[in-house]
C-alpha cells in the first residue's frame, strides 16, 4: 500500500491529498494514513497547505521490473524481500535465517534506521540514495569453507564497479570499497558478514552490502571518516542498474567461490589492494603496527613489511589504515 503511494510521491513534485486519493483509489482520510505511516518509518516528506505533499527531492525507488531488466538474478534466490524503512538488512536476514531450510534469500531497503558497520560502527542509510542490501546464502561444510569470503563479497563489487565504468575504485583490507580521491582516499562501501549455524557442518552467512550513491554534506557530517558516492564518480547511473549489477556479480562470485575458494581469487584481489606498496598501520585493541601494504596470501590474510619482517594478519578486530 505504502510503497504504490511512495510511487506517487517519488517524482518530488507536490501531490494533493485529493490527488492522491484519486489515483490510488482511495478516501483522503487513507491518504492521511498512508502518509501518517511513512512519517512512523521516518521517511521525509513535505507537507504544505493548499499545496499538498511531496518528497524533499525526486527518487529512484528500486522496482523489480526495473531490476529484472538490468540483469537482475532473480532466480538465484528463493525470496526477494523489499522494504522501505527497516532496521538492518543484515537484522531482517538474520531472523530468517533462524527458520531457515539453507534456501537462499535477498533483502534490500530504502532506508535502514538502524544500520550497522563493522566493529559495532553505525551505517548511515537515508531514505532512497544509497543501496543497502543483504544476501542469506548457506554453506554446507562449516566455516572453514568461507574462509576469505568477505574479501570474494568486495572482489564481485569491485567487479560490478569495472563493469559500471565508475573509475579509481580499490579494494581495502579486509572489505572496504574505497575510492582514490585528490586529498586521499574515500570510503564507497563496506560489507558486513554475518554467520549462524554449526561451525563444522552446515551454515549460513547473512552477507549485508552498504553502497554509497549519493553523499551529501549532511551525511558526511554523520560519518566519521571521508566518504563518496558512486553518481559523485559517475554521473547519470541509475540505482537499479548498480544493484542489479552489483548482485549479479556476487552471485556469481558466491557460485566461484564455494566451488575454488579464496586462493584462486588471490591475484586478482591483490590486484586491487588500495593499498599496496603503500606505508600503513595495523589499528589492533591496543597497539598499532607501521609497515607496508604487501597484499593477502591464499586465506586472505593481510601481508605487511614491518620492521621485523614480513608479518600476516587475519581480519577479526582489527583495521588497516594509511600510514605517514
Ligand atoms: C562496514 O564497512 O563497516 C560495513 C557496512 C555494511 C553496511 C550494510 S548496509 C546493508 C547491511 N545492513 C546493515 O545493517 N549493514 C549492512
Amino acid at each position: 500500500m505504502n510503497s504504490t503511494l511512495i510511487e506517487l510521491l517519488a517524482d518530488g513534485e507536490f501531490h494533493s491529498g485529493e490527488e492522491l486519493g484519486a489515483v490510488l483509489g482511495v478516501s483522503r482520510a487513507a491518504v492521511w494514513k498512508q502518509l501518517q505511516k511513512l512519517e512512523a518509518m521516518n521517511i521525509p516528506f513535505h507537507s504544505v497547505k493548499g499545496k499538498g505533499y511531496r518528497l524533499p527531492e525526486a527518487v529512484e525507488l528500486l522496482d523489480q521490473n526495473r531490476l529484472l531488466a538490468e540483469g537482475f538474478p532473480l532466480q538465484a534466490f528463493n525470496s526477494f524481500d523489499q522494504h522501505l524503512s527497516v532496521g538492518s538488512t543484515n537484522d531482517e536476514l538474520m531472523l530468517k535465517a533462524e527458520t531457515n531450510d539453507l534456501s537462499r534469500h535477498i533483502c534490500f531497503a530504502e532506508m535502514q534506521t538502524g544500520g550497522r558497520g563493522r566493529r559495532g560502527r553505525a551505517w548511515v542509510s537515508p531514505f532512497a540514495r544509497n543501496l543497502y542490501f543483504s544476501v542469506l546464502w548457506p554453506f554446507s561444510q562449516g566455516i572453514s569453507a568461507i574462509q576469505g569470503l568477505s574479501l570474494a563479497v568486495g572482489l564481485a563489487i569491485q567487479r560490478a564497479l569495472i563493469k559500471l565504468d565508475v573509475p579509481s575504485t580499490g579494494l581495502k583490507w579486509p572489505n572496504d570499497l574505497l575510492v582514490k580521491t585528490s586529498t586521499g582516499h574515500a570510503k564507497l562501501g563496506g560489507i558486513l558478514i554475518e554467520l549462524t549455524g554449526d561451525v563444522t557442518d552446515a551454515c549460513q552467512v547473512v552477507i549485508g552490502v552498504g553502497i554509497n550513491l549519493d553523499i551529501r554534506p549532511q551525511d558526511l557530517a554523520r560519518i566519521d571518516q571521508n566518504a563518496i558516492g558512486v553518481k559523485q564518480l559517475q554521473s547519470g547511473l541509475s540505482r537499479n542498474k548498480v544493484a542489479a549489477t552489483l548482485v549479479k556479480e556476487l552471485v556469481g562470485m558466491l557460485t566461484e567461490f564455494e566451488v575454488y575458494g579464496f586462493s584462486a581469487l588471490k591475484e586478482e584481489w591483490n590486484g586491487h589492494d588500495a593499498f599496496n606498496g603503500l606505508p600503513v598501520k595495523l589499528i589492533l585493541p591496543s597497539s598499532e603496527i607501521p609497515g607496508s601494504g604487501c597484499g593477502v596470501n591464499d586465506k586472505g590474510e593481510y601481508v605487511m613489511e614491518t620492521a621485523g619482517g614480513k608479518q600476516v594478519f587475519n581480519a577479526g578486530e582489527v583495521s588497516l589504515r594509511l600510514g605517514e
